[in-house]
């Protein structure tokens, strides 16, 4: 079930919903989820670091990225504060395959490199968005509660991210094109047969 509280654009955005079985492996495995979910927080923050120092002369992105960074940090905290009060280690997790899957198909030259950074950057939030509402009505109260919180600011970061892809594409650049693909390639990932179970992974085998 996804929460009312998901914009529609951001679902329609999304190539499919996320499968019940990663639900189901999502309630089951509670400290990896996280774990991991610290893990993404902070990845998200240090991804818009980067962006902040690479593109210094675009003053829209610079404002979007420093706060979404702030607020990516300050998720981080939460996250790392709920696992130390449920006694959870933060232990050392490999990377689930999905960021650096949707960033193979990344373009290497500017300007299109940027739009489609920014491309990924939309689903990435998106599908984050989305993993909360799924996970809501399968949590404990205090998680559920605390997931809740987080959709609205995902579901922004989703939005600022493509507001920015569009902004900056240039007028042969045809974002939804790049949008289109990208979507194809994210239906992959969620969809298809995973080894390990992470926030983004796909079904598990
Ligand atoms: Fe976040
Ligand atoms: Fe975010």
């Amino acid at each position: 079930m996804v929460s009312d509280q998901v914009p529609k654009v951001l679902l329609d955005f999304l190539p499919c919903r996320t499968p019940a079985a990663w639900i189901e492996a999502a309630a089951a495995h509670n400290e990896i989820l996280l774990i991991d979910h610290a893990q993404c927080e902070k990845k998200a923050a240090s991804t818009a670091m980067h962006l902040l120092f690479r593109y210094v002369e675009k003053p829209g992105l610079l404002s979007k990225m420093s706060q979404l960074a702030r607020e990516e940090l300050l998720h981080f905290e939460q996250v790392v504060g709920l696992m130390a009060a449920r006694g959870i280690d933060y232990s050392h997790l490999s990377a689930s395959r999905y960021a650096e899957g949707l960033r193979a198909h990344v373009r290497k030259n500017e300007p299109g490199r940027l739009i489609d950074i920014l491309i990924v950057g939309a689903f990435i939030e998106a599908r984050s968005c989305e993993r909360f509402a799924s996970l809501i009505p399968h949590l404990d109260d205090e998680l559920a509660r605390y997931y809740r919180t987080l959709l609205k600011s995902e579901a922004r970061h989703f939005e600022d991210y493509l507001g920015l892809a569009r902004d900056y594409a240039g007028s042969d650049d045809n974002v939804d094109e790049r949008i289109a693909a990208f979507r194809e390639h994210e239906r992959e990932l969620i969809e298809s047969t995973d080894t390990h179970f992470r926030f983004h992974s796909g079904v598990l085998t």
